[in-house]
């Protein structure tokens, strides 16, 4: 491993409960307890019935120097810090080994044993190292259950690849020890943007006709929620402001749904001046319907003429307030990509501007991938073709390194 344990100065005096299930694996637990502590974490220890099967209290209490807890009910073990406390005390929850009954029991909101409790009552990060014969790793109701648990905010950390105890080869083996505590360290590093109020909007807005239709357009709102994701990660406080799309919020995001533009405009106004970076990542419908119908429109004569009138310009209005906060806007153009989307920028008073070939090809709405320019003063970057997630990472580098330099 590169990075020396002693080095892992993140990990210095932060408060760890590491949570340990019935698994072959919890013997590594005994070594992850001895590297965190020597990195200065402070750790207490959870162990369910079946890790009881496995290792003995003892040996944790003997590492970390502190009573293992080992049942809900044990009195004086409570009277140490009841779970409550425990999870509250808690700046990180890791559990490692995680086996398949409490990775499906935890999903569920079981809480019939301490740890379980204990993650249910736990409004903090839980990482969970899985591990498991290859097979139940790859049954569907594993492969579910993990996959919500990620959804919500859990972080998986593995598993592994190899040969496992039961002779079976393949993915399921706990992350070693050292991996872990790496995952650790990475987990407390600050992002490039932490703590700061992000705002953006992303997705398609719906302009009303009558109560049942409406004008659309095709965006997926797939590159917004991807930047969503990417500055959440950075550490930003991100509130997002989103047209109807399918998609479920990145865990940690704020998402507000709106329909219109109307909506949106209103929203992204409410919220502004508390945010110190604006992203406008919606395809926001140019017109509404000047006078939208109470009631169904029926079927009547041949031709229907439909009156528009257009809708503010969200960004234009954000980038035209007294103090704006740094503003990245998308261009989306079928030709002259940089000449439009530069003048776009200086008209809408952006900080930077992300541009992208729209009509066929691999960019754009509805694509998995996106090929960007970005341009911002004196500022002139390109982002080759590569899905909408590394592309979001690599925008939201350059806008944090971009606004960090304007501070
Ligand atoms: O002018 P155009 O629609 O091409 O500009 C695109 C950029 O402006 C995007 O960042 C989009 O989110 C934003 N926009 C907006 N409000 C509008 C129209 C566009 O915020 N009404």
């Amino acid at each position: 491993m590169s990075v020396k344990i002693e080095d892992m100065q993140s990990i210095h005096k932060k408060k760890i409960v590491l949570g340990v299930t019935g698994g072959i694996a919890a013997y590594k637990s005994a070594e992850l307890l001895r590297l965190l502590t020597k990195a200065g974490a402070e750790v207490r220890v959870v162990m369910t019935p079946a890790a009881r099967e496995f290792i003995q209290p003892l040996t944790f209490q003997a590492l970390s120097g502190h009573r293992v807890y080992t049942d809900i009910f044990d009195a004086e073990a409570e009277s140490a810090m009841d779970h409550i406390e425990l999870a509250r005390w808690a700046d990180l929850m890791l559990v490692a080994p995680a086996s398949a009954d409490f990775i499906a029991k935890f999903n569920h909101g079981y809480a019939d044993n301490i740890l379980l409790t204990l993650c249910l009552a736990s409004a903090g990060p839980i990482a969970i190292a899985p591990a498991m014969n290859q097979q139940m790793y790859a049954s569907s109701s594993t492969e579910n259950n993990l996959i919500t648990l990620s959804s919500r905010g859990t972080l998986i950390w593995g598993p592994a690849s190899g040969e496992q105890a039961c002779g079976d080869i393949g993915p399921g083996r706990m992350l070693e020890a050292e991996e872990l505590v790496q995952l650790v360290s990475l987990h407390f590093q600050p992002g490039k943007l932490d703590g700061r109020h992000l705002l953006m909007t992303a997705g398609p807005t719906r302009e009303a006709i009558d109560p049942v239709r409406y004008i659309s357009n095709r965006s997926s709102g797939k590159m917004g929620y991807a930047l969503a994701k990417a500055a959440a990660d950075q550490g930003a406080k991100v509130t997002l402001i989103s047209g109807p799309v399918s998609m479920q919020p990145p865990p940690g995001v704020d998402r507000i749904m709106v329909e219109s533009a109307h909506d949106m405009f209103e929203t992204v106004m409410q919220r502004v001046d508390k945010s110190e970076i604006f992203i406008a990542c919606a395809a926001v419908a140019d017109y509404r319907i000047s006078q939208q119908s109470q009631q169904k429109i029926k079927k009547s004569s041949q031709v229907m003429q439909l009156s528009l009138t257009r809708n503010p310009d969200i960004v234009a209005s954000v980038g035209a307030l007294d103090s704006p906060p740094f503003t990245l806007g998308f261009a989306a153009e079928t030709e002259n990509i940089e000449q439009y989307a530069a003048e776009k920028r200086r008209r809408k008073n952006l900080d930077l501007i992300a541009a992208n070939q729209v009509g066929g090809g691999k960019t754009g709405f509805e694509n998995e991938t996106n090929e960007i320019f970005v341009l911002g003063e004196n500022y002139r970057q390109r982002l080759p073709l590569a899905s909408k997630t590394q592309i979001a990472r690599q925008l939201i580098d350059i806008l944090a390194e971009r606004f960090l330099a304007q501070q």
